[in-house]
C-alpha cells in the first residue's frame, strides 16, 4: 500500500537512513525497548498521531513504535526543525510523514490535520498542538482518542491549564516531568545544542563575551553552564526568587532584563513565557547584539516590536537576520526567533534523546495497555518507567554502582539512636 506523506524530496532517503543509523548508535535504551517491542508487539494495531521535531532521533522513536505494532503518522512540531532527509527515510520505510523544512503556517496546520485524519487512539505531542486542535477546531476527530503523551514543559503547562479548566478529554502522560527526561534532555541537551545553534548561525567567539540567559529552569541551567564553559560571562534573568538565588549561588550575575539588555553580546530566552525580551530591551542593546530563543514557542522575543523597529531586516547568513534600528545599531536575530538549537543546529544529541524517547515509548505502551485505569488528568510518568530507563542507560554506559547492604537498608528505613 502506498504510504501517505507530504515531504520535500523522497530521493533524500539514503542520506536520511545514514543519519538515523548514526543517531541510533547512541540510543541503546531505545534499542533495548525496540527489541522487546518487536517480540511482544504491545502497540499492535494502535493508531498513533505524533507531532514531534522530525529529526533522526525522532525517527528512532517512530521505528520503535512501529516495531511495537503501532500504525504511526508523524508531523512536525516546528516549521523549521524538520530534517528532510530523515522524513524521506521514514516514508521509504513505510511510516507516514507530513513535514517539510521551512513550511509556512498554513502547511504546518495542514500537516497537523493530515496526522489527525488518521483518527488516532494515541496522541503524542511536543508542545500540545495536536491536543489543542482536538479540543478546539478539530473536535470531530477526537472521538477515537484514548490518551496522550507530552514531551515538553510548555506542552505540559498548556495541558495542565486544560485540566484545571475541566476541558481535558483524555489522560495524558507528562513525559517531560520524568526525571530521566528533564534532568538530561532539557539541561544537557538544550545546553549543548543551543550553543551549537548559536555558533553555526554566527561563528562568533563566546570566550570573553557577555551571555544573557533569560530563565533559569532546566534548560537555562544547562545553557548557562555551557556558555560559562566556553568562557562567556553569564548573566541570568529570572522572575522566580528561588531560581534567581540558585543562579547567584551557581556563580552567575543576576539582574532584571532591563539592566542586562545594555550589557549582553548574546541573549537567549528559555523561559517558556511570552514577551521576555521586549521593545525597550531591543532599544537598549549594543550594536551587534545576537538574540536567540530556545523556548518552545517563538513568542519569548517580541518579534513584532523588533520588526516594527527595523522593518527592513535582511538575511546575512543562514539562520541569521540583521535588524537595523533607527539610530543605525544592528541586532542579529537567530533562526527567526524559533528554537535556535533545532532550527540552526540539529537539536539535542541522540545520547539524551535516548532517554526522553525511551520514556515516550514506555509511556505510550502504558497508555495503550492501562488507559482504562487512568483518570482524565495530566499524569506523571510512572516511577517504574523512570527507574527502568535509568537502569538501562547506566547498563549501556557500563556504569556499575553500589547496592545497599541489609544493614544500610535497615539504618535508612528504621528508627535509630544517634551518637
Ligand atoms: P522551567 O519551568 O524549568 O524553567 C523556566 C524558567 O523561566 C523558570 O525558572 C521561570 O521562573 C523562568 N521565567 C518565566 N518567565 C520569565 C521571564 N519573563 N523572565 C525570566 N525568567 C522567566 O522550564 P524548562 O524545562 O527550562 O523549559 C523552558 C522552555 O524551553 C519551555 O518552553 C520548554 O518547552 C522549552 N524546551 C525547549 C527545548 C529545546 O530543545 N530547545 C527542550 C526542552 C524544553
Amino acid at each position: 500500500m502506498p504510504v501517505h506523506h507530504d515531504i520535500t524530496d523522497l530521493t533524500l532517503a539514503a542520506r536520511g537512513r545514514d543519519r538515523i543509523a548514526w543517531a541510533e548508535r547512541a540510543m541503546p535504551v531505545l534499542a533495548a525497548i525496540r527489541e522487546r517491542f518487536t517480540r511482544t508487539r504491545p502497540l499492535a494495531g494502535a493508531r498513533v498521531a505524533a507531532c514531534l521535531h522530525v529529526t533522526a532521533e525522532t525517527a528512532a522513536l517512530m521505528r520503535t513504535l512501529a516495531a511495537g505494532g503501532a500504525d504511526v503518522r508523524l508531523c512536525a512540531s516546528n516549521p523549521l526543525s524538520t530534517q528532510d532527509d530523515v522524513a524521506a527515510a521514514l516514508v521509504d520505510d513505510g511510516i507516514a510523514v507530513f513535514a517539510r523544512a521551512g513550511e509556512d503556517r498554513t502547511t504546518y496546520f495542514q500537516h497537523l490535520g493530515a496526522a489527525l485524519a488518521h483518527r488516532p487512539q494515541l496522541v503524542m505531542d511536543d508542545g500540545a498542538d495536536l491536543a489543542t486542535l482536538l479540543h478546539t477546531a478539530r473536535t470531530d476527530l477526537a472521538a477515537s482518542v484514548i490518551g496522550g503523551t507530552e514531551e515538553t514543559t510548555t506542552g505540559v503547562t498548556r495541558l495542565r491549564a486544560m485540566a484545571r479548566e475541566g476541558v481535558l478529554r483524555w489522560p495524558v502522560i507528562a513525559v517531560n516531568d520524568a526525571a530521566t527526561k528533564h534532568m538530561f534532555d532539557n539541561r544537557h541537551g538544550t545546553g549543548q545544542s543551543t550553543i551549537d545553534g548559536l555558533l553555526r548561525a554566527t561563528n562568533r567567539l563566546l570566550a570573553g563575551a557577555t551571555f544573557v540567559v533569560c530563565g533559569y529552569g532546566w534548560c537555562g541551567r544547562g545553557l548557562a553552564t555551557r556558555a560559562a564553559g566556553m568562557g562567556a560571562r553569564v548573566i541570568v534573568t529570572e522572575v522566580d526568587p528561588l531560581r534567581a538565588l540558585e543562579a547567584v549561588m551557581d556563580g552567575y550575575q543576576v539582574m532584571p532584563i532591563a539592566a542586562a539588555a545594555a550589557l549582553g553580546d548574546f541573549f537567549c530566552t528559555v523561559a517558556g513565557n511570552a514577551g521576555v525580551i521586549r521593545r525597550e530591551h531591543f532599544l537598549a542593546m549594543k550594536d551587534g547584539a545576537v538574540v536567540a530563543n530556545a523556548g518552545h514557542f517563538d513568542v519569548e522575543l517580541d518579534l513584532a516590536a523588533l520588526r516594527a523597529l527595523a522593518p527592513a531586516a535582511r538575511r546575512i547568513r543562514p539562520h541569521l537576520d540583521e535588524h537595523t534600528l533607527p539610530d543605525g545599531r544592528r541586532i542579529y536575530l537567530v533562526a527567526e526567533g524559533r528554537l535556535a538549537n533545532l532550527a540552526a543546529a540539529e537539536g539535542h544529541p541522540a545520547d539524551v534523546m535516548d532517554m526522553s524517547f525511551a520514556d515516550q515509548a514506555l509511556s505510550a505502551e502504558h497508555v495503550i495497555t492501562s488507559h482504562r485505569d487512568l483518570a482524565v488528568a495530566v499524569h506523571s510518568v510512572p516511577r517504574t518507567i523512570d527507574r527502568e530507563v535509568v537502569r538501562l542507560k547506566l547498563r549501556a554506559l557500563g556504569v556499575v554502582i553500589d547496592e545497599l547492604t541489609d544493614d544500610q537498608r535497615t539504618y535508612l528505613t528504621g528508627w535509630h539512636a544517634g551518637t
